[in-house]
């Protein structure tokens, strides 16, 4: 019986640890049908796992757990200057690196993502 009350409340954990990491929310606009949305959602979580890849280990915070994505507008990461902003943009973000395709991937995923407030 022990044994699986464990695996019940490790099976538990792991699902919350999980829904947790996929908390991020998107906002389309009204007049967007439910068919629209559905492509760009899927875009936009695209977009998310780049980011995830390429930015957020300088860009995201982990607050109680929770992943703290900034939000960034579209004309900072359209900005031609973008990839060579700063050292470490220039060190990272070439576009051997990361693609112009990736990067349009993480400017939809910006754009429908929920602001922080
Ligand atoms: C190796 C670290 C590093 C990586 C990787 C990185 N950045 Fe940055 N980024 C910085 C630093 C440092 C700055 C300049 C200081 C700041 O504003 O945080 C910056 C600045 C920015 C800015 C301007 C912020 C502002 O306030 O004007 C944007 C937008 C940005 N990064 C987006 C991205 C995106 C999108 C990615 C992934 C494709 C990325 N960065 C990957 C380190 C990084």
């Amino acid at each position: 019986m022990i044994k699986y009350s464990l695996i019940l409340i490790l099976t538990i954990s792991v699902f919350s640890m999980c829904a947790n990491k996929k908390s991020v929310q998107y906002e389309f606009p009204l007049a967007m049908t439910e068919e629209v949305k559905k492509v760009n959602q899927a875009y936009a979580e695209q977009g998310l796992a780049l980011y995830r890849v390429n930015c957020s280990k300088c860009h995201s915070d982990t607050i109680k757990r929770k992943e703290l994505i900034p939000d960034f507008t579209s004309e900072q990461l359209s900005n031609y200057e973008f990839r060579i902003a700063n050292k470490k943009h220039e060190d990272n973000l070439g576009e051997t690196q990361l693609t112009q395709d990736e990067l349009i991937l993480i400017n939809m995923f910006f754009n429908y993502k929920k602001k922080n407030k």
